[in-house]
């Protein structure tokens, strides 16, 4: 059940949010599916589930992760080194991954990432892929974040910004200070008052948009709640929805 994975890399965004690029082979996975991590601390297995922010088919996997207070496993993996070992699940699993989404006529044309914290990293694996770039016309990034120095991958998100110009809007909100053109208010409340869909220059609908939503628990239920008052439904295999979501706790 568990491999030996070797740390190749290590990023550090800020003091407590970092990434690790890990050496290891765990056969095949979907943009957007999790691995679990895994050290045994005082005799007890502890193993917890990290999004991949890589594509598949790179030989490592790279996760992004928050040194959690009085965690019991995050800040052991902050303290990882290059060249220290930790075990990684033999298998990735989860189904926030863009092959869950409807295909037929509840398809729609504008997808919607929103994500809080380090929840970021599966939306970038998705688009390291082809995949929502030739399904959909337009899709969205909403990067909700507490401070400026918690914004990881910025220069990448940019560059999709680039690559992408009239299909890709990046919309940050940086809630505890100010950014010039980031949004202020949480993604919920951005949803609710109109301001995301004027950022992104497209409308949230049943008809048009899909949404995948991950991170902070109360974050997607709150934006749940927002979205079902627009009318967008839960995506389930055997009832087609709009929104899909993965929560982190
Ligand atoms: C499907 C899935 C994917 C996940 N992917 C990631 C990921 O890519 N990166 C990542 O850092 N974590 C991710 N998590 C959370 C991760 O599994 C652990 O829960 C987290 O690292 C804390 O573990 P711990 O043992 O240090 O803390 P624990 O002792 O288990 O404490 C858990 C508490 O930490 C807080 N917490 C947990 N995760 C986060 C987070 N990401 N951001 C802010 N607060 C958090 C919550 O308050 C939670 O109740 C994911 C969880 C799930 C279920
Ligand atoms: N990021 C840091 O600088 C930092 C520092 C020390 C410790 N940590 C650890 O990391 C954990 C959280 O870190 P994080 O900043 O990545 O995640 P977070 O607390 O989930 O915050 C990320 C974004 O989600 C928003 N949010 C929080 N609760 C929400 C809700 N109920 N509805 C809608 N939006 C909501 C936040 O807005 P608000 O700003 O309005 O809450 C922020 O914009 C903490 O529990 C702590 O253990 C982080």
């Amino acid at each position: 059940m568990w491999i030996e994975g070797l740390v190749i890399e290590r990023r550090d965004w800020n003091d407590k949010l970092f990434s690790l690029k890990i050496k290891v082979d765990i056969g095949d996975f979907k943009a957007g599916q999790f691995i679990k991590l895994s050290q045994v601390i005082d005799d007890k297995r502890i193993g917890r589930a990290y999004s991949l922010v890589n594509p598949p088919g790179c030989g490592y996997v790279e996760v992004l992760a928050v040194a959690v207070e009085e965690g019991l496993l995050s800040p052991n993996l902050q303290a990882l080194k290059v060249g220290d070992v930790i075990d990684v699940a033999t298998k990735a699993s989860g189904f926030m991954t863009l092959d869950e989404l409807p295909t037929d006529e509840a398809k729609g044309k504008h997808l919607w990432f929103l994500a809080t914290g380090t929840a970021v990293g599966p939306f970038i694996s998705m688009m390291d892929t082809c995949e929502p770039w030739e399904t959909y016309e337009r899709l969205v990034l909403a990067y909700g974040v507490r401070k400026v120095e918690d914004l990881a991958y910025l220069e990448q998100l940019k560059g999709y910004e680039a690559r992408y110009p009239e299909q890709f809007k990046l919309v940050l909100s940086v809630t505890r200070e100010q950014l010039n053109g980031a949004l202020t208010s949480r993604i919920p409340d951005a949803i609710s008052s109109g301001e995301l869909e004027s950022k992104a220059g497209l409308r949230l609908n049943p008809e048009e948009s899909q949404v995948m939503i991950c991170g902070n628990p109360e974050m997607i239920t709150a934006s749940q709640q927002v979205l079902k008052e627009r009318g967008l439904t839960k995506n389930l295999r055997r009832a087609p929805g709009q929104v899909t979501v993965e929560r982190y706790w």
